[in-house]
């Protein structure tokens, strides 16, 4: 079937909610590791995805999935050996107590229910987030996602913080004596400001929920010591923690498995997603004991599909994945690589206002004027993410003006891959400045 084709069914078959990437969109019908092929053949290197955490169809994840799948798939209301496994797993990987698990579908879903949980434990219904943050789509998660719902509808337990942004916030990176300390602690007093902004509406704060890499602001990488004065300036306060790791968990970040641990905080509650299943949809929260005692003896959760055997042999082989091919070290090493190229062609392209990131997940800040870091407007970047599709290599756009070229692949990323996409990005940005 024709692309045109299939474009023309796709537009009568789903709601135009549904968003196409790139001016020419790819119609893709296999994977295999970093690499997509579209229906012609032609090969793609996928800068982009981080829900195939382990590589697309990783022959570890898709046997595991076929194996359970051949033999049971029931829920949580039955004795399982993967999920306990899972649990057990997981907990391995957290600091402090963490290791208590929910088990759901999606981000959204474990957003949702981390924000029940710190307002069951706490009895209080405030919520701190930050600016320009995207947490997911439910009814109340929408709500906590100050990037896509309304200012002038925001509820009134609800405050947001000024995102810690170095590069074009009200504080920036050189602008303040005294360096990243001060920076992080004039961030962290908008945390305090929010405090008081629901006391004076009548609200204590039930928790703090924060994207550990500020992915949908444009990936922010804050001042030393910002997350954790954030975090203790909520605990001061009576309220929870909540890292949301769908974006910065599993490795993503290069140092740390997860994106909090770079900061030095442990959470009351994490929230796990996207890379979890390597491509299959499972999604999790993570908490102590206390705090999953204090909600279990209140609410008594049931996710029908999350947490099942075929789901959790997914997460499973993951995990396995991640540890037995050396995942972390490989996103730290090639990260660097990445990273010290991207610098290099922001010295080459006045486009490039700033160049961010960590481990595998970069931005690239397009700028139309240095100077004023003013940034280019969301059509530019299609543009030129759409060029550099062109030429095989698949991007995205983040940020809260869609100025930022987003750059996040599978976790087996390497060397030579990220060589071929600084090639592609460099001939794009001087063939689009001509
Ligand atoms: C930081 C963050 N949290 C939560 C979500 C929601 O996850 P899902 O789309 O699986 O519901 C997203 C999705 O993009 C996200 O980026």
């Amino acid at each position: 079937m024709s692309t045109k084709e299939l474009r023309e069914r796709r537009s009568r078959a789903l709601a135009p909610a549904y968003e196409l990437f790139y001016d020419d969109p790819v119609h893709l019908v296999r994977g295999e590791g970093v690499w997509l092929f579209d229906n012609d053949g032609r090969r793609y290197l996928d800068c982009y995805n981080n829900v195939p955490s382990v590589g697309h169809c990783h022959p570890r994840v898709v046997e595991a999935i076929v194996a359970q799948a051949r033999l049971l798939n029931t829920h949580t209301r039955y004795l399982h050996e993967n999920v306990v496994k899972l649990g057990e797993r997981l907990g391995t990987k957290f600091a402090g107590k963490l290791g208590a698990c929910w088990f759901v579908c999606t981000g959204t879903e474990a957003n949702d229910l981390a924000t029940q949980i710190a307002r069951t434990v706490t009895g209080r219904q405030g919520m701190l987030v930050g600016e320009g943050c995207y947490h997911g789509n439910s009814d109340l998660v929408l709500k906590l996602s100050t990037s896509s719902y309304p200012a002038k509808d925001r509820p009134d337990w609800l405050a947001a913080a000024t995102a810690p942004d170095t590069y074009r916030g009200p504080y920036r990176a050189g602008s303040e004596p005294g360096g990243e300390e001060v920076l992080a602690e004039r961030y962290a007093d908008s945390v305090a400001d929010c405090v008081a902004e629901l006391a004076e509406r009548g609200h204590q704060p039930a928790a703090m929920l924060v994207d550990s890499s500020w992915d949908d602001n444009g990936l922010f990488v804050p001042p030393r010591g910002y997350l954790a004065r954030a975090a203790s300036i909520v605990r001061e306060a009576g309220g929870l923690f909540i890292a949301d790791e769908v974006q910065a968990g599993y490795c993503r970040l290069g140092d740390t498995w997860w994106g909090h641990e770079r900061y030095d905080v442990v959470p009351d509650l994490v929230v796990l997603g996207k890379p979890m299943g390597g491509g299959h949809p499972v999604a999790a929260v993570v908490s102590t004991p206390e705090i999953a005692a204090a909600f279990g003896e209140r609410v008594d959760y049931f996710n029908t599909f999350g947490g099942n055997p075929v789901s959790a042999a997914a997460a499973l082989a993951v995990l396995d994945v991640i540890d037995e091919e050396g995942l972390l070290k490989n996103a730290h090493d090639v990260g660097q690589h990445l990273g010290r190229g991207l610098a290099q062609l922001a010295k080459e392209h006045s486009i490039i206002g700033d160049v961010r990131g960590a481990g595998l997940f970069w931005g690239i800040d397009l700028v139309s004027d240095r100077e004023s870091r003013q940034p280019v407007q969301r059509a530019e970047t299609k543009r030129v993410v759409s060029a550099i599709c062109r030429e095989g290599v698949l991007t995205g756009i983040m940020g809260t003006h869609g100025n930022v070229i987003k750059i996040r692949p599978p976790l087996p990323f390497s060397r030579e891959n990220a060589d071929h996409a600084l090639e592609v990005i460099d001939g794009c940005l001087r063939a689009l400045s001509h």
